[in-house]
């Protein structure tokens, strides 16, 4: 609230001894956005000073800041390994300073606004403490309003990143990791004496349009009355879309709710597949001056869970997910936009799906943001894993629920808030008071609470489950009504995960065998109608604690590795889009790697609707879907376990039948191995001899040349993805010489806005014929130059074929990246870093 105010123009803030006095880097320290002459915000997420020890008087505005190290924000306060350190390695206190430089103090009232601080910090300013916040997930800020003066102000933020048994989601386990330090963008925010705040915009259907609803708080701490007006300005990308105004009475109520409502016809509404975005802009003015002016962005939609499924604006849709994380290798969770956006992007594009879970706290704007953009829907819930601690851990709690609701109300994607602490059990005190405070802030959508049993009290809207039952032969989900015992809205928010973890680098089979399960418990979800749909775990493997994960600090449950490559899982989610054709061979073809190195049954994932598979350039067959096995999917796998095809017919002058005979004989070899074969087969062998007269070794010679292939020349297969007619995608399989390093960026350009920038590089060892060659190992030492520096170790070893590093922007200027390894050489790539239009 802002409590000291002056009259007045400029904001006098002198940039040039910033650079000159604390920013050790080439760059300009401040960027400013006008949003308009009322209200200015400048990102500070340069120039801060870093020390990983706090000791007494580090807050003091005089302090000593020998030690310090310059460090630009998102930071985390300590870089791991990518695995097996030690999680307390980051729990700890530690502090940040930044200076603040003024020519004459500002007008007006000035905010510090922190995205997120993990997991409690301290401000002080000049000395003086400001505020206290407690939980790492949520925004907050302190004002400065008055407290600025002319010269050198010191800001400092004392950053407790422990695991405090007053925040959740600490007091117990956790199965992730929290990190530390002041890991999200930091702003100062200047407006007028009286300004807009939590402008909240909700929209109906009216008629043939819609009503648009804008809440807002007018803050108005110097007591001004007069009589004013809302101007509200409503934009979509074609320009203006309406207008509307209202007059408002300034009573000079420090905090005065105003709202206002008005009807906009031919808008576009928010979909998956058109995610149309506007605008709200409010004008706040008092006779000819602007007070105020600020916007949001918001969409045209209706979501609602109901117990026969979930229904985008009045069309039924089955929620096809993961779980995310925020985390990533080194870091933690400090990345800015691009990685932020960029995992929305992988979870919507490269794995084809519509749905995402937050787990298991609010994430970044900038991932919420893309999600609305690209039109991938969101289950957001507060902070916390299975456990509930005592009052002050609950008054925490339902904190955070408020931060997270008023921060992201806005986002059209968000479609159920998350009022329950993950797999925590029933507390009806706790939760009638977190759903209440959410329905009293956000009448628009319901609420949803994860549990992980049944008949749990429901408080919520919806009842969400994490639904562990697959192990791999049995039911891939429990029926809704066995575990809900009601007719209860109801959505699976987890499955698989730990049931079945899977490296990127494990064997064929289980790789394979873990996509399966995904897509079994995918068809149940299909399959059921009370089933809004499914959110399985997780998008990514993860660091987590000691006890959790293979032993190594990870949690191999991701259908993706840490640097976001895919794992046979991922191909299986990207098949059941209808957006682009995909068409993923599951296996190497190397019957090496099989058990009894018999190919047996391969899977192809895949949305064609057939594919052709040739050996050596011969036909074998065309395959189909698998409907039988997966009636409701959208694109059932692929299975291919006939690799002799109508070949026998052809080449050995059989007749249909006995072709077909030798066919189911050959596969049972292949299945059982010729030593252990049950007898029919052993019968049917004996008299498939018998009638052509074939000598035991000539058998042997045909399944050699038509199934195993061993002594045989290479055998190469070549799979071919139709839909209809149209061939769309092509593979190749078979044994393959290296054919060296692929290094593909994300990006050339990094573009430094309101902080540095990253670019993800992937690195692949491809074979002949373009695969990855899933079991390389090699070695990879990594050089960055120029306006950039390397995440992470500069060393690395490729695991299951491929690794990535990420480069951070330092300035603007050409980034020269070298990649040396003794066993691809040497290559080089060139980035560029740019300074953002404005910069
Ligand atoms: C769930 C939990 C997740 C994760 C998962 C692993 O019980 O909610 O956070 O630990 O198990 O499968």
């Amino acid at each position: 609230m802002c409590r000291a105010v002056r009259e007045g123009g400029g904001n006098g803030m002198d940039d040039q001894n910033t650079r000159e006095r604390i920013y050790h880097d080439a760059r300009a320290a401040f960027r400013t956005k006008e949003v308009s002459a009322a209200r200015t915000v400048r990102p500070i997420n340069d120039g801060w000073l870093y020390s990983p020890e706090y000791r007494d008087g580090l807050e003091s505005g005089a302090a000593d800041e020998t030690g310090f190290a310059p460090v630009r924000l998102p930071h985390t306060n300590r870089e791991l390994a990518y695995n097996n350190f030690d999680e307390r390695d980051y729990q700890f206190v530690s502090c940040y300073r930044r200076h603040l430089y003024y020519s004459e103090p500002p007008d007006g009232c000035v905010f510090l606004r922190f995205e997120g601080v993990m997991a409690a910090a301290r401000v002080y300013f000049n000395g003086e403490f400001l505020c206290e916040h407690l939980g790492g997930y949520t925004p907050f800020f302190c004002e400065l309003t008055g407290k600025i003066r002319a010269g050198d102000n010191a800001l400092a933020v004392v950053v407790d990143s422990r695991e405090r048994a007053d925040i959740p989601p600490f007091g117990y386990v956790v199965d992730y990791l929290t990190y530390g330090g002041v890991y999200r963008e930091v702003w100062l925010e200047q407006t007028g004496a009286v300004f807009a705040d939590k402008l909240r915009v909700k929209t109906r259907r009216s008629g043939e349009g819609w009503r648009v609803e804008a809440d807002v708080v007018i803050d108005n701490a110097a007591g001004v009355r007069r009589d004013a007006r809302m101007r509200f300005t409503l934009a979509g990308t074609d320009g203006v879309a309406a207008r509307f105004e209202q007059p408002l009475t300034l009573t000079g109520e420090a905090r005065q709710q105003a709202s206002a409502a008005f009807g906009a016809e031919n808008v576009a509404i928010w979909d998956l597949n058109a995610p149309n975005l506007y605008t709200l802009g409010l004008e706040l003015i008092c006779g000819n001056d602007l007070l105020d002016e600020t916007a949001v962005r918001f969409g045209f939609r209706e979501a609602r869970f109901a117990p026969e499924g979930f229904y985008l604006n009045g069309e039924k849709i089955k929620l096809r997910g993961l779980n995310r994380h925020q985390s990533f290798p080194y870091v933690g969770n400090a990345m800015p936009k691009t990685a932020q956006a960029r995992d929305a992007e992988l979870l919507r594009y490269d794995l084809g799906l519509n749905f995402v879970r937050t787990s298991h706290y609010p994430q970044s704007r900038h991932f919420l943001d893309r999600c609305d953009e690209i039109g991938l829907m969101v289950f957001e819930e507060l902070p916390g894993w299975q456990h509930i601690g005592d009052e002050t851990w609950k008054q925490n709690a339902l904190r955070a629920l408020e931060e997270m609701i008023e921060r992201d109300w806005n986002h059209p994607s968000i479609v159920l808030w998350g009022t329950r602490i993950n797999e925590s059990q029933d507390d009806d005190g706790f939760y009638a008071a977190t759903n209440a405070l959410a329905r009293r802030l956000d009448g628009t959508r319901q609420t949803g609470g994860v549990r992980n049993f049944e008949g749990s009290r429901l408080l919520e809207d919806v009842y969400t489950y994490n639904d562990f039952v697959h192990s791999g032969r049995n039911e891939p989900l429990k029926k809704p009504g066995e575990v809900t015992k009601s007719r209860a809205p109801y959505l699976v928010t987890e499955h698989n995960g730990h049931m079945f973890p899977t490296k990127k680098f494990d064997c064929e089979q289980k790789r394979v065998e873990h996509a399966l399960r995904h897509l079994r418990v995918l068809e149940r979800a299909y399959g059921t109608p009370g089933i809004s749909g499914a959110a399985g775990w997780c998008m990514c493997d993860y660091n987590t604690h000691k006890d959790f994960g293979s032993g190594d600090r990870i949690c191999y449950h991701g259908v993706m590795d840490m640097f976001r490559l895919p794992k046979e899982a991922a191909a299986a989610y990207r098949s059941q889009q209808d957006e682009i054709p995909v068409m993923e061979v599951a296996s190497a073809m190397s019957p090496g790697e099989r058990a009894g190195s018999m190919l047996e049954r391969v899977y192809v994932f895949t949305n064609c609707d057939s594919v052709r598979l040739y050996r050596n350039g011969e036909y074998v067959g065309a395959y189909f879907p698998d409907r039988a096995a997966f009636p409701n999917l959208p694109h059932p796998p692929v299975a291919i376990a006939d690799f002799i095809g109508d070949r026998l017919a052809r080449n050995e002058g059989l007749n249909k039948r006995d072709a077909e005979r030798v066919k189911r004989i050959f596969s049972a070899v292949a299945r059982y191995g010729d030593k252990s074969l049950p007898l029919r087969y052993k019968l049917s062998m004996a008299y498939a001899m018998l009638k052509h007269r074939l000598p035991y070794q000539n058998a042997v010679d045909l399944f050699t040349r038509y199934v195993a292939g061993w002594g045989t020349e290479s055998t190469e297969y070549t799979f071919e993805g139709y839909i209809g007619d149209r061939l769309v995608a092509r593979a190749k399989r078979g044994p393959a010489a290296s054919a060296g390093l692929r290094v593909t960026p994300d990006s050339r350009l990094l573009i430094e806005g309101d902080t540095y920038d990253v670019c993800r590089v992937v690195l692949e060892h491809v074979d002949t014929l373009g695969n990855v060659m899933p079991f390389s190992n090699e070695a990879v030492r990594i050089g960055v130059s120029g306006a950039g520096r390397l995440i992470g170790p500069d060393a690395l070893a490729l695991a299951g074929g491929s690794a990535a590093f990420w480069i951070r922007s330092e300035g603007a200027g050409e980034i020269r990246v070298t990649l040396d390894s003794p066993r691809f050489g040497a290559q080089e790539l060139r980035l560029e870093a740019v300074l953002a239009a404005g910069e």
